[in-house]
């Protein structure tokens, strides 16, 4: 009987610890965030509908990018060196090659009519603010002529799959602020200089993969400002399936032994099952004579 009675009292216990206090702390440490939206819903100021005219899109940008941008599978190379680009706009801006595959084209069409409401940073870049960002408005720009833009885009955009992609995909959407020192790769603007412009380093993103985990980064890279208000980061825009490929390359490059680890645990479980027979037996044999 009083076995029993312990056994009651540790199952309260421990269901008390399971069922009140763990999903409250997850609850403070871990708040819900709405989920990812990867239709962009809240940007509505192009009809993408329209269907783009490539040849046009192509001399909107040779007129409009290109004296910021590299484009070099288009080529067009980049015209500064890292440093001479970073001085002059505050950041490395990115190259385009890869634009029309990466980001979702409503994010990508209402970038480029309005950046800093596409990537939600109008708190730090008010309308009318002192500050302006570095990258103009194209709101001037007819919806016909910024779908012709994304329509080039897209049609100059390399086919690439597998780990190629998950890494052009990372470089192009996160490589103008971000390194990867595990994979060698160094962001394309210097640290000291995107601390001036971003107000905060941009942190190596070698290990974050294991120190936030794929659920955070899912939620994080689509909208940083609902985890973390008031965040520098901006929000990049890429469509779902290139956000898969970035946190692909983060695991191969921070957790390169995660498929080795997780097929070892099955055999580990089945030897401690072996053994725990196997010990059992053994019990059973040398406490044989005495009961
Ligand atoms: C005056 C220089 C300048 C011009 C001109 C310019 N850009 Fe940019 N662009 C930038 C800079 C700088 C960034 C990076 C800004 C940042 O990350 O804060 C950027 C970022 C981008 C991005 C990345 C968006 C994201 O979500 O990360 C795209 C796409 C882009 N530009 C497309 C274009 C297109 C298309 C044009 C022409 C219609 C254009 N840009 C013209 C400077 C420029
Ligand atoms: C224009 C620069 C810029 C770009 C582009 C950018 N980031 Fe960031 N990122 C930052 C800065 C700055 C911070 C630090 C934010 C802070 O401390 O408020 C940051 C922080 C982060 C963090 C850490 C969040 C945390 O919990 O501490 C992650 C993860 C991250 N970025 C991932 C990405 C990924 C993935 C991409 C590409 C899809 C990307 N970033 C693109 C500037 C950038």
């Amino acid at each position: 009987m009083k076995e029993f009675k312990i056994l009651a009292i540790i199952v309260a216990l421990v269901g008390i610890t399971y069922y009140g206090i763990e999903p409250y702390a997850h609850h403070v440490m871990h708040p819900e965030v709405k989920a990812a939206d990867f239709t962009f819903g809240d940007l509505k100021n192009v009809d993408t509908s329209l269907a783009g005219n490539i040849d046009n899109g192509k001399a909107l940008v040779e007129a409009n990018c290109i004296a910021c941008h590299s484009i070099e599978k288009a080529g067009h190379p980049q015209i500064m060196s890292n440093a001479d680009a970073a001085a002059a706009y505050g950041v490395v801006p990115p190259d385009l090659s890869s634009s029309g595959r990466i980001y979702d084209k409503n994010y990508l069409a209402n970038f480029i009519f309005d950046p800093v409401s596409a990537m939600h940073l109008s708190h730090k870049y008010p309308v009318g603010g002192a500050k302006a960002f570095s990258m103009p408005a194209y709101n001037w720009m007819k919806p016909q002529e910024i779908m012709d833009v994304v329509a080039y885009l897209q049609s100059i955009a390399p086919k690439v799959a597998g780990k190629d992609a998950h890494k052009e995909t990372f470089a192009d959407a996160c490589g103008r602020c971000h390194s990867m020192g595990y994979a060698k790769f160094e962001a394309t603007t210097s640290k000291e200089a995107i601390k001036t412009y971003m107000g905060a380093s941009a942190p190596d993103l070698s290990q974050h993969i294991k120190s936030r985990k794929e659920h955070f980064l899912h939620s994080f890279i689509n909208d940083p400002q609902l985890l973390l208000a008031g965040t520098s980061m901006p929000r990049v825009g890429l469509s779902e399936k290139a956000q898969e490929e970035v946190i692909a390359y983060m695991e191969e490059v921070g957790d390169s032994k995660k498929a080795e680890r997780e097929s070892v645990g099955l055999w580990v479980m089945l030897y401690t099952f072996v053994f725990a027979i196997l010990a059992y037996l053994w019990k059973r044999k040398i406490w044989s004579g005495l009961h």
